[in-house]
């Protein structure tokens, strides 16, 4: 894998029709059209080019043209180009369908094709699929009656499916099922936003493309690895969704095992789509899934209850808009992982997520043992904490090394400095959503940034047994943090019981 900065050096992709379902949507609006500008704005876009969307909300071409022209004004992340928006905007069409309908499908098809003439576009088509997942499988068993899933040379056709993808173990192999019934494992692209992150791409070249890194990345050198994405915010408009989900299947069972597998794996043969995947699945196969007395051992569960947030007063998450006032969804995980292979055995990976913390982070620490400091006298070493290694995934993006370094004066005594990169300061960066890699990969027809099968399929094995005691044992004692905390006590016990600490590293840049 490359880590592509996109900056317009590259080629563009493949000239296709991209149709995105759920254009009038949250994500279309705020993630996906931003993104598509900007791939143009690099161009990174095929000069042959067109974008469908396609929803239930009644409205039509010009509509649709003039609702994207007030979005981008908000959502977009670099200045507006007039001209350039102007191509976008004319090659932007609408139609208006329920799923379920087979019309609808026709009328896409006619659509497909009316726009492929009138911009000398290729047979290649990007179906988006930003929608509920209720409707995954039966979208893509309709394309594929309308047999618009049909690829022939000259002309693929891709379909980018966002998660969650299944609910648990049993439904995510029934999705799969009914997905790969029409089209093949080749044309599904299951999109993990996290993978589009520049700091998340960055962990293969730190790992792989610096020699000093490697020969000290396993159980003899680290301690313990720890991955916390904590947010501020709560469950915002989402509250239908998200009661029905947790934070462990919004945010463990896909970014958080994936950020790990590219932590842990071993390095891949090739930088391919299936050598890195190849890797990361041996990674998930390697955590042996818990037994129901390890589930109640290695994982803490919390529900924020009200508090403060940046000083100012918000509600318990059982208050929110659409969530069940009984609710016993967690928004908040601690869990301790092993991976049990020679590389990692006996270090423990913490990962802890939660909505309404105390900050909005996400990083990645990995602690490396004690050095024997005895050179130095008996106390030399009591101000210091053993080296850490954090990246710093957002919203500072970079890498912090702690370095142990002598305090200036007479004597000897020691303390933590930190080797701190910036990759704001790291030449030009590009306004980006995260979703440009991963959109333009899917032009050029690399999977490496998007799921396989097998690896879902493994990381559901790892949280089902959890999601499954929880299910039988109520909790108790929800809501078991405030608002604005880091989250509740039984977190801080869980890593302190096995001799750690959580730490979050606050930058000072
Ligand atoms: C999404 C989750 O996948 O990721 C959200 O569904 C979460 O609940 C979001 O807020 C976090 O993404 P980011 O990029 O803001 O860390």
């Amino acid at each position: 894998m490359t880590t592509k900065p996109l900056t317009g050096h590259e080629c563009p992709g493949d000239p296709c029709t991209i149709v995105i379902f759920g254009a009038s949507g949250d994500l279309t609006k705020r993630k996906l059209m931003p993104a598509l500008y900007n791939l143009k704005a690099l161009k990174l876009l095929p000069e042959n080019f067109a974008v469908i969307g396609v929803a239930v909300t009644d409205s039509n071409d010009e509509l649709y043209r003039a609702k994207i022209t007030d979005d981008i004004k908000q959502f977009a992340t670099r200045s507006v180009d007039q001209a350039e928006w102007d191509d976008f905007a004319k090659r932007s069409y609408y139609i208006s369908g329920d799923f379920n309908s087979a019309d609808t499908f026709t009328h896409l098809g006619n659509k497909i094709a009316e726009v492929q003439k009138t911009w000398n576009l290729t047979g290649n088509v990007l179906f988006y699929l930003a929608i509920s997942p209720s409707f995954f499988g039966k979208v893509v068993e309709q394309l594929d009656t309308a047999g618009l899933t049909k690829e022939n040379p000259g002309a693929w056709r891709r379909i980018i499916i966002e998660k969650p993808f299944g609910h648990d173990l049993q439904s995510a192999r029934d999705l799969n099922k009914e997905l790969t019934t029409h089209v093949d494992e080749s044309q599904i692209y299951r999109i993990d936003h996290y993978l589009g992150k520049e700091t998340v791409q960055n962990i293969m070249v730190f790992r792989f493309g610096n020699s000093v890194y490697e020969p000290i990345w396993n159980r003899r050198y680290i301690d313990y690895v720890q991955i916390t994405v904590a947010e501020k915010l709560g469950v915002e408009l989402r509250g239908g969704y998200y009661d029905h989900s947790g934070v462990t299947r919004d945010m463990v069972q896909n970014h958080i095992l994936s950020v790990l597998s590219l932590i842990a794996m071993e390095p891949p043969a090739s930088i391919s789509g299936d050598s890195v995947r190849n890797e990361k699945v041996k990674v998930l196969e390697a955590i042996r899934p818990m037994e129901p007395e390890e589930v109640l051992m290695n994982t803490v569960r919390g529900q924020y209850g009200a508090g403060l947030i940046d000083g100012k007063n918000v509600p318990a998450y059982r208050t929110e808009k659409d969530v069940d006032p009984q609710s016993n969804t967690e928004t908040f995980v601690a869990m301790k992982l092993m991976v049990e292979n020679w590389r990692w055995a006996d270090v423990p990976f913490f990962i802890r997520s939660g909505k309404r913390l105390a900050e909005h982070t996400t990083q990645i620490v990995i602690g490396f043992k004690r050095s024997p400091l005895l050179l130095f006298g008996k106390n030399a070493d009591a101000d210091v904490t053993p080296n850490r290694l954090v990246i710093h995934v957002q919203p500072d993006e970079g890498i912090t090394m702690d370095i142990h370094a002598k305090k200036p004066g007479p004597g000897v005594s020691i303390a933590n400095v930190p080797l701190d990169f910036s990759y704001a300061e790291f030449g030009e960066t590009t306004a980006a959503t995260g979703y440009e890699t991963l959109l333009y990969d899917c032009m050029i027809g690399d999977m490496t940034l998007f799921h396989r099968y097998d690896s879902v399929d493994a990381s559901w094995r790892i949280v089902n047994p959890i999601l499954d005691v929880w299910q039988a044992l109520h909790p108790r004692d929800f809501p078991n943090y405030a608002a604005g905390t880091w989250g509740p006590e039984a977190a801080t016990k869980l890593i302190e019981k096995a001799g750690h600490q959580w730490h979050y590293y606050k930058l000072d840049r």
